[in-house]
């Protein structure tokens, strides 16, 4: 596994990757990262038999590249950059026991050599929800995706299903401006009591990380009750805001929405998402449960 920090350096070793999967961090890896990476190498694999078929096919063997970079440009004022966490070492251990190829580690510095006045100006979506609270926060991570992605020229990148609205604006931002990369969505890895994995969950005491896993069970809960036919969506994000609320979190939404759109569903639409961001004493946490309802 090669460990590299410059641009240039990236370039010139991609240079001849035909296949490559890219996996973008901000480090702190978890079991949610990996199987990213897994998916990565899994998506890349040469299925025609013989190596020469595989690369007239154009399915060389996958190169696999993690990039780890704390993006500031996504960070509000008042927010954790200088505090996020950052364990580099010991991510490349997980990340060189998973058969990574290369791992990306640039500085600030090379992904903003000069001030950046450019940006990715995100879909209205991207002040909805997290975006209320968080302003130019998406506006940030498509800036820096899309650095990423001109830099590293994947033919896939891979992106958790855990933060689905900026799954939705990636997703928005590669159609719309014609990006040549197919995007994979993965399944949020939870704790056996349900809690997304997040490399903010180390923020949380004992007690609230026993606590913490209420949120799944709002989820679920909600999600029960469109599986059983409730369609007053309003009544149900009160309903489990209330609940948040009683035992002492503070909700910034609760929010049963269109897995297309991320707007409020239309009538008898089908693919719904439930998504909740909420604070649990210092810790934010998101999450959110998808929900097929029959037609
Ligand atoms: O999801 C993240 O870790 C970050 O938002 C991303 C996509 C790496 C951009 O900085």
């Amino acid at each position: 596994m090669q460990i590299i920090s410059t641009v240039a350096e990236l370039r010139v070793r991609l240079h001849n990757e035909t296949n490559i999967a890219f996996v973008p961090t901000m480090g702190n890896l978890h079991e949610g990262h990996l199987d990213l990476v897994r998916i990565a190498r899994e998506h890349g694999k040469c299925t025609k038999g013989t190596q020469s078929a595989n690369q007239q096919a154009g399915c060389g063997v996958v190169c696999v590249v993690v990039s780890i970079f704390v993006n500031p440009l996504q960070f509000g004022p008042s927010e954790d950059f200088s505090t996020y966490p950052r364990t580099l070492e010991q991510d490349c251990t997980l990340l060189e026991q998973c058969g990574v190829d290369v791992v990306f580690v640039p500085s600030v510095n090379e992904m903003y050599p000069a001030q950046q006045t450019v940006f990715v100006e995100p879909p209205l979506i991207a002040n909805d929800l997290c975006g209320a609270s968080r302003p130019g926060h998406f506006r940030g991570v498509a800036t820096v995706v899309l650095k990423l992605l001109n830099i590293v020229q994947p033919q896939v990148a891979l992106f958790g299903k855990k933060d689905y609205q900026q799954l939705h604006i990636i997703r928005q931002m590669v159609a719309q401006l014609n990006l040549p990369v197919e995007i994979v969505g993965g399944e949020t890895v939870r704790a056996p009591d349900g809690l997304a994995l997040s490399s903010r969950n180390q923020y949380l005491s004992a007690t609230e990380r026993t606590e913490a896993a209420f949120l799944y069970q709002i989820l679920t809960g909600m999600r029960q009750d469109l599986l059983r036919g409730e369609t007053d969506f309003s009544k149900l994000e009160h309903g489990a805001a209330q609940a948040l609320a009683a035992r002492g979190w503070k909700v910034e939404y609760v929010a049963v929405r269109s897995q297309a759109s991320l707007a409020r569903p239309e009538e008898h639409e089908g693919n719904l998402v439930i998504l909740a961001a909420v604070r649990l004493g210092q810790t934010r946490l998101i999450d959110n449960l998808e929900v097929c309802l029959k037609g």
